[in-house]
């Protein structure tokens, strides 16, 4: 069960849970979530998501063994399904993040409604030293989100930062000491359970309107980009390099 879910007190609450490979996700891991987000989307016992990850690791993105092995081929890949039902969610998305959130371990975050971060978690964005470029919209939301400078510097460049630069950037909503994140996650839970449902989708509907089409073409096109250069030679040479533990030579390889 590399991603645990149950329906508890108006909550769907969704975790990764495959820490030995740093909460990696592969193809059948996405195929879950989205799974997991349609139905509690019908179902009306569920008020509001949870995407959590461990204290130690939120989730280092996408398996990179996976996706050499099965690779995404087009939008109906398990990854693409995904970003399209956490894309268009109407139900509020609660993040609790602890420990790294890389790749789309950050750029999901883009997608939730309220994004609690412990102090020690770290956000990367290393498309490009992947040999690839952003997804789930990234490229459109984050330079929003943070300005077109401070979002260039993190997508081009690839380097971590951590939860209090994060907040800075617009990524997250409020950064907590790492024992009392959890605790602070469940009374915000229980706040937006409590609301009236309506309203609360209403509001969510209404922010998220004026971007949507916007959101939904990004990402078809980031997606078309993302798959042509997953096999290419520099994407190969990061991906074989990273489960070698070599750096890798990009030489001949642009
Ligand atoms: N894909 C596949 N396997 C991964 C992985 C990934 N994205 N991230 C980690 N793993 C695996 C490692 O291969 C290792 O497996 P092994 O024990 O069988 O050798 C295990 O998880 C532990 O990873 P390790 O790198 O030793 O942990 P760490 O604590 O030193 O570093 C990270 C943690 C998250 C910083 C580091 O693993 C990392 O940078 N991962 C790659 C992130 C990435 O590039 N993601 C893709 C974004 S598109």
């Amino acid at each position: 069960m590399d991603i645990l879910s149950h329906v508890q007190d108006g909550v769907c609450r969704l975790q990764f849970n495959r820490v030995a490979k740093k909460n990696a996700i592969t193809a059948a891991m996405y195929a879950e979530l989205a799974s997991q987000l349609t139905a509690a989307a019908h179902d009306p016992a569920v008020r509001a998501i949870l995407i959590a990850g461990h204290p130690d690791i939120y989730t280092a993105g996408n398996d990179l063994e996976d996706f050499l092995v099965n690779p995404p081929s087009g939008e109906d890949s398990a990854v693409f399904q995904f970003l399209i039902a956490i894309s268009s969610a109407e139900k509020p998305i609660v993040a609790a993040v602890s420990g790294a959130a890389v790749g789309i371990g950050t750029t999901l975050l883009m997608h939730c409604d309220l994004v609690y971060a412990s102090e020690h978690a770290r956000f990367q964005l290393p498309f490009t030293a992947l040999g690839l470029v952003p997804e789930a919209a990234s490229s459109l939301l984050f330079p929003r989100l943070a300005g077109y400078p401070r979002a260039a510097e993190k997508l081009l460049l690839g380097e971590p930062f951590g939860a209090a630069e994060a907040y800075a950037l617009g990524l997250v909503s409020a950064v907590l000491p790492k024992d009392e994140l959890l605790p602070h996650v469940e009374r915000q839970l229980a706040k937006l359970v409590a609301l009236p449902a309506g309203a609360v989708r209403a509001t969510k509907r209404l922010m998220k309107s004026h971007d949507a089409a916007h959101v939904a073409s990004a990402m078809r096109t980031e997606s078309a980009e993302f798959i042509e250069r997953l096999s290419q030679p520099a994407a190969r040479e990061a991906f074989a390099a990273f489960l070698a533990r070599r750096k890798p030579d990009f030489s001949g390889k642009d």
